[in-house]
């Protein structure tokens, strides 16, 4: 999600400083090193580590595509990348499966049974092991309502809060390869979608807290519903797991808002207004029901009738993502990033080893253990500091009485151990090998600022409206408190007159990478989310549409692989087993490219639902379609190995 900051919040006011000084571009911190043998494969063969390719070819074979504005994918020269699975599929409920009306005149009973809008996250399970045939778990962060219906936010009512509802969420569809193209099967009776009426359990040390009881849930422990599902993450035993990121924008606030909610950014009036008809997004009336989203969320796939829980011992926050690394003697450790200006990076170390048996086995591992947040010093090395009540500043008199309120509150507990302001992270991607982490942090046009924190070696740009990419290698294993960090690289473009705005690419140039993954031949591949009021303007001018590029982390060389329709933000990817179908999701296509301010008559960047193919008509171009998010299946005309 391209945020709309002027509209979205800020609130990290906290006194903990950044105390970095300036980074020397120059500088290179060498790595610790380590290599540990893979657990993670033992348990889901399919998510076996880094493979050594051994095959004498390059790890990156393909010839770059250049920039582009145009309507359209670009892949390179002997690739083919087909759209499914668009917004408003039926996505296979036996006996329920509505067709999409191109008009957006779909109910919200209709949309309930449908692929939800805004496609991020995605990860591919096999059925039996196989690379041609599996479910695909997917997100479905927000909606553009000037397209989810046909008079837009215009005559608002229940029925329209549910159909947007309906269109948040989580899908999990059965899919084939066949005669070369992929396709979704139907009916399957996999097919299930999550939306923010599906009841989920809350677990771990918050659930039941006074503070997440409400009028509908006395107890605090069932929450309906998820939403702003961004990135996601592929547990060793099978699940998904699905970040909820820009909640709070969801809710109104009362007028005067607490401390606690200012710095959760309440805004007095949501952008969603599902609060004029669903009393819970009413934060006046029911101040906990903010409490209850901003969770990690887990789902078992491959168990359609499985109840999905809020996993609170992850900690709450604009979470982008949630990637799980393994420790050597088989614990799970869970990287995220809090996606806003000034927010921090965590990791959650299991208490417990992962256990044979999958899903079930596995129940209760990500209640149990121990959540930190990142510290990156000058010195290029870190810290992960316990978010432990008790612990530290971490008490009572500072208002943590339990370990629950250091979960909801994990923020403010943040603040006062003095954990790194980022410039918005986003993605983590993961090299089980070598104890290495990648995280993308996107842009952050406020650092440096006036009254806003300054540069600092690990964020060190003012007015990053380019974005970088971190890494570091734990000291030892992934559960280590210690770490040594560096840039793999800052984005930009070398013709920009202002040096902050060049990087230090080595290769094809971009701006804003968010989606990040690590696949098993050792490509890092980036997605870029540019928002569409700044793209093909100004600093961005060169840069054409948001794309996707792969990197060799040893060389850090850059190859653009990819180039997106108009409007759209690429996000999300996952590979079949095989390496040899890549599924990578377009969101949003057709975001309206709008200076921001010039068009406020359309909030938060929806279309307007009068002119919905002025900006795309991507992927279907029907004269009377409307832009659709969908899944890119992208394969190899030789059927080798997606990158080679
Ligand atoms: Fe949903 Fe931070 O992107
Ligand atoms: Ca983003
Ligand atoms: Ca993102």
């Amino acid at each position: 999600m391209a945020k709309d900051f002027d509209s979205m919040e800020d609130s990290n006011r906290s006194a903990n400083p950044s105390i970095h000084e300036v980074s020397d571009p120059a500088r290179r911190v060498v790595l610790l090193g380590g290599i540990g043998a893979l657990t993670v494969g033992a348990l889901a063969p399919w998510l076996a580590g880094r493979a050594v390719a051994g095959d004498g070819r390059p790890l990156i074979g393909f010839k770059s595509v250049a920039v582009s504005e145009k309507d359209t994918v670009i892949v390179p020269e002997g690739y083919e990348a087909e759209a499914f699975a668009a917004w408003g599929e039926p996505i296979g409920v036996p006996g329920n499966m509505p067709a999409f009306r191109w008009d957006a005149s779909n109910s919200a009973a209709d949309q309930a049974a449908q692929m939800g809008m805004h496609h991020d996250g995605i990860h591919y399970y096999p059925l039996d092991g196989s690379s041609t045939h599996g479910l695909l778990a997917m997100n479905h962060e927000y909606t553009d309502d000037g397209l989810l219906f046909p008079d837009g936010k215009r005559n608002w009512t229940v029925e329209k809060v549910h159909k947007a509802q309906a269109a948040h969420g989580v899908a999990v569809i059965e899919v084939e390869l066949t005669d070369g193209q992929w396709r979704i099967v139907r009916p399957s009776n996999h097919a299930r979608r999550y939306t923010t009426r599906t009841p989920f359990v809350l677990a771990g040390p918050a659930a039941g807290h006074a503070l997440m009881q409400t009028a509908g849930d006395p107890e605090g422990r069932t929450v309906l519903g998820t939403l702003n599902n961004c990135a996601s993450g592929q547990t060793p035993w099978g699940t998904y797991l699905s970040a909820e990121e820009n909640w709070a924008f969801y809710f109104d606030g009362p007028a005067e808002r607490n401390a606690d909610q200012r710095r959760w950014g309440l805004l007095r009036r949501g952008l969603s207004r599902w609060g004029d008809h669903d009393p819970r997004f009413d934060a006046e009336q029911h101040p906990h029901e903010f409490h209850r989203f901003g969770w990690i969320v887990e789902i078992d796939p491959y168990d359609p009738a499985s109840m999905p829980v809020k996993r609170t011992a992850l900690g709450r926050g604009a979470k982008e993502g949630a990637m799980v690394a393994t420790t050597r003697d088989g614990r799970a450790v869970v990287y995220s990033g809090e996606d806003a200006r000034f927010e921090y990076i965590y990791k959650f170390v299991s208490r417990d080893r992962i256990a044979p048996g999958g899903a079930r086995a596995n129940a209760e591992l990500l209640d149990h253990g121990t959540l930190y947040v990142a510290r990156f010093d000058a010195d290029g090395t870190g810290r992960w500091l316990p978010l432990v009540q008790g612990q530290g500043p971490l008490t009572a008199d500072n208002g943590f009485p339990d370990q629950g309120s250091v979960l909801i509150r994990s923020r403010q507990a943040s603040d006062l151990l003095g954990a790194t302001k980022m410039d918005r992270p986003e993605w983590v991607a993961i090299d089980q090998d070598a104890r290495t982490v990648y995280c993308t942090l996107t842009n952050n046009s406020r650092r440096g600022g006036a009254n806003n924190p300054a540069v600092d070696a690990a964020n060190p740009r003012a007015n990053n409206n380019m974005g970088h990419i971190i890494q570091w290698t734990e000291a030892g294993d992934f559960d280590a408190t210690a770490l040594r960090w560096q840039h793999l690289l800052l984005a930009g473009d070398p013709a920009n007159k202002r040096p902050e705005a060049r990087g230090n690419i080595r290769g094809d140039g971009f701006a804003c990478p968010d989606g990040l993954t690590l696949d098993a031949r050792g490509v890092l591949w980036i997605q870029t989310d540019m928002s569409s009021d700044e793209m093909h303007r100004g600093e961005m001018q060169r840069l054409g549409n948001n794309q996707m590029l792969a990197c060799d982390p040893a060389t850090g060389e850059v190859r653009r692989f990819l180039t997106g329709p108009v409007g759209c933000e690429i996000t999300g990817i996952a590979l079949t087993p095989d390496g040899r179908t890549m599924f990578v999701n377009i969101q949003h296509p057709g975001e309206p490219l709008t200076p921001r301010g010039d068009n406020l008559e359309i909030p938060n960047l929806n279309n307007d639902p009068a002119k919905p193919r002025r900006y795309s008509n991507w992927p279907d171009f029907r004269p009377d379609g409307r832009p659709r998010s969908a899944t890119l299946a992208i394969r190899k005309a030789d059927g080798g190995p997606i990158g080679t």
